[in-house]
């Protein structure tokens, strides 16, 4: 018989839901499922089934191991069975009133002492906590899409939360075989703001007629080692889910010119161009090989011969194919990743996570090559503050001093 501590209650069996369920059957924990409905869940549990007889079918696991993890979940509507669950995990669609009203029909059967997060990507933990009135027992747990493939979750605490109890929902994330970062619970917590720099400040690139997306999507994937360039990467994730993320974000910190939306992405999006899920976004999709459609500034920026210089040190620093990329490459490939340091550093700043939990959440969360505190010690010291006194001066002063 399963313990109250090691049976997880996942509310909601949508995307995120089932892949949270399959990750914490996976490492033995018992899973009751709960959505609109025990049929809804028993769906869910039937799409993790599918899933999982494909990786049988490939040879990836053994039958038996995918039918003890099959059984161990179990679709409900009884509320009265959360009495038997440590933790309660919360994944339904990101709308706090439907949050709050959901959750508090099924706390009278909660037990007192079990544990509450949520996995909203953008909304207040806090507020969640308070509405419910469970603050010190409500905390974030936010895994990344699909949860059984990607390893980080962002542990998100409060001001209310008892400290105890984040540490808990953080060795059980790590029992659970992931990579933890903890963080406050501020807007995009960390991956979701760090990371925008990556996109906006690529986009700038292309609207100052820097460089081609083609050609700085290569040089990001080939010279600096991220699984995907900015432009291909978000015709993958969708326009207008990425701007969407961006304003949210941007809004919450006050609108730096840093997070600022960027007018050709939004172009983008008012035209129903958002990427690979209508053909057609930054590139052509609908062919063989993805063909470069968006053409920014079409007068090739004049280049400093400051920013010139700050750049090749710079590139020379990423790797040895950075070094031989042509000077406005390797503006763009500088403004982009100086973009990302500096928002891990204002990050900091900003008291959304140490040093240490920004790199692992970058790097597990989406698969950077390097976190960015790690990344700017690998650099000799006086090349990254060239690069930002270059910046600075040459580019934009509101968008790279740094705190
Ligand atoms: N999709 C992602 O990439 C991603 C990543 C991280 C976090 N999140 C967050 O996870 C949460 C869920 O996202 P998702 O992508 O799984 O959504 P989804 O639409 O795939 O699933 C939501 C599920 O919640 C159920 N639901 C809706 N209202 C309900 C209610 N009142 N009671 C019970 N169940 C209800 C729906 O039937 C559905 O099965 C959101 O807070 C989202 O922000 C999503």
């Amino acid at each position: 018989m399963a313990q109250a501590q090691d049976i997880v209650a996942i509310l909601g069996a949508g995307a995120m839901g089932a892949g949270i369920a399959q990750v914490a059957a996976a490492a033995g924990w018992h899973v009751l499922l709960l959505d609109v409905d025990a049929e809804t869940a028993q769906r869910s549990i039937d799409g993790i089934k599918q899933r999982l007889d494909k990786r049988v079918e490939r040879g990836r696991m053994s039958e038996a191991d995918a039918r003890v993890l099959v059984d161990r979940l179990m679709a409900s509507d009884d509320h009265a069975q959360l009495a038997t669950c440590g933790l309660l995990i919360e994944a339904i669609v990101e709308n706090m009133d439907v949050k709050v009203k959901s959750m508090q029909t099924l706390l009278g059967h909660l037990s007192d002492d079990a544990i509450i997060a949520t996995n909203t990507s953008s909304l207040s933990v806090t507020e969640l906590g308070q509405r419910i009135g469970q603050p010190h027992r409500t905390c974030g747990m936010h895994f990344f899409n699909p949860a059984p493939v990607m390893k980080l979750v962002e542990i998100v605490s409060t001001s209310n939360c008892d400290e105890a109890i984040v540490d808990q929902v953080a060795d059980i994330a790590g029992i659970w075989g992931k990579q933890v970062a903890r963080c406050a619970d501020t807007s995009g917590f960390i991956v979701n703001r760090v990371a925008r720099p990556y996109y906006l400040e690529a986009f700038r690139c292309l609207e100052d007629g820097l460089c081609m997306p083609d050609l700085l999507d290569a040089a990001m994937r080939d010279a600096a080692g991220f699984r995907m360039g900015p432009f291909e990467l978000t015709d993958l994730i969708g326009h207008d889910v990425n701007t969407a993320t961006t304003r949210t974000v941007w809004s919450s910190w006050d609108k730096p010119e840093r997070l600022c939306p960027v007018h050709a992405q939004e172009s983008l999006v008012a035209a129903g161009d958002l990427g690979r899920k209508t053909g057609c976004g930054v590139y052509d999709h609908s062919g063989d090989a993805p063909v470069t459609v968006l053409r920014g500034g079409q007068d090739a920026p004049r280049l400093t011969a400051a920013l010139t210089k700050a750049a090749a040190d710079f590139a020379a620093g990423v790797s040895a194919p950075a070094a031989d990329l042509p000077a406005p490459i390797q503006v763009a490939l500088m403004r982009v990743l100086c973009g990302l340091f500096n928002e891990a550093m204002w990050a900091r700043h900003d008291g959304v996570a140490h040093a240490d939990a920004i790199d692992t959440a970058m790097t597990y969360g989406v698969n950077y090559p390097n976190g960015p505190f790690n990344w700017m010690a690998t650099f000799a010291p006086t090349v990254v503050d060239s690069a930002f006194d270059a910046l600075v001066a040459d580019v934009s002063a509101s968008r790279f001093t740094r705190p």
